[in-house]
């Protein structure tokens, strides 16, 4: 654990040891107590350590056991932001998308989406925080190759809206809609599209997504972000 004050509210960020997710916490960590969530121990450590005050949240977030494991240990009653970056993208033909693909995007982009609120929601709604979906572009629009992600992004889309309506006046909700991301899953993606050229200085940077967090938890208590979408200006 990394800290400078102990009065910070804080804010558990999924998928931060990379991408957006890092960027959040680069962000956040400004002014936060940061949890910061990821499965590569390394990779999560440096990030703890480059900031003021943050801990490690290292659990697959396909194991729900291990995800309740690592939340009782953190030992909270009270959580100001959970943000849900972590998240798997690839593209596939439904013709050739086997069931356990279905299974596997659908368990880390939804399943432990749900589960990790379900877990936390008695905390967040003690801090009257908020809760963070780092969705997609393609949680509105649905394409050839893109069955599996944009019906995980949709599905995390309908979770944020009913959520949303549940807890309103007690959680906030907000749902992020980014393009495409200069991360390492821009990467992988451009190169399951043939592209050798990747040139990430067209893509959206990850700060950016991080400021559009900001600017929604720093709206004033009466007013909500409810959905923000960004996109590069030259996709
Ligand atoms: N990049 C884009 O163009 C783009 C555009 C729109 C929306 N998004 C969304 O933004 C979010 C973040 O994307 P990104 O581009 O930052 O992705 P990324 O660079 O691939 O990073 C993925 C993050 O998710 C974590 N993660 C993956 N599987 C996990 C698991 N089973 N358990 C726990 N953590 C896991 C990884 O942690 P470890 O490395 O420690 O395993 C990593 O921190 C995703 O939800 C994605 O759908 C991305």
């Amino acid at each position: 654990m990394s800290t400078d004050t102990a009065a910070k509210p804080v804010a558990l960020i999924t998928g931060a040891s990379r991408g957006i997710g890092r960027a959040i916490a680069e962000n956040l960590g400004r002014d936060h107590h940061i949890l910061v969530g990821g499965t590569n121990a390394e990779r999560v450590q440096a990030v703890v350590e480059a900031l003021p005050s943050a801990e490690a949240f290292i659990a697959d977030l396909g194991d729900a056991e291990a995800m309740k494991q690592a939340w009782e240990q953190t030992g909270l009653t009270r959580l100001d932001v959970l943000v849900h970056s972590a998240g798997l993208a690839w593209m596939r033909d439904v013709a050739e998308a086997p069931l356990s693909e279905w299974r596997q995007m659908f368990e880390i982009n939804v399943f432990a989406v749900a589960e990790l609120t379900r877990l936390t929601l008695p905390a967040l709604r003690a801090a009257r925080g908020e809760v963070i979906t780092i969705n997609s572009g393609s949680g509105y629009r649905s394409r050839g190759g893109s069955a599996l992600y944009s019906g995980t992004k949709f599905a995390l889309r309908a979770f944020t809206d009913a959520l949303r309506d549940e807890e309103r006046g007690t959680v906030r909700v907000t749902s992020i809609h980014p393009g495409q991301v200069d991360t390492d899953m821009q990467v992988a993606l451009q190169e399951s599209y043939g592209n050798a050229n990747y040139d990430g200085g067209r893509y959206i940077a990850p700060e950016s997504v991080a400021d559009t967090v900001r600017l929604a938890i720093e709206m004033p208590a009466a007013s909500m972000v409810e959905e923000l979408a960004i996109r590069p200006v030259n996709p």
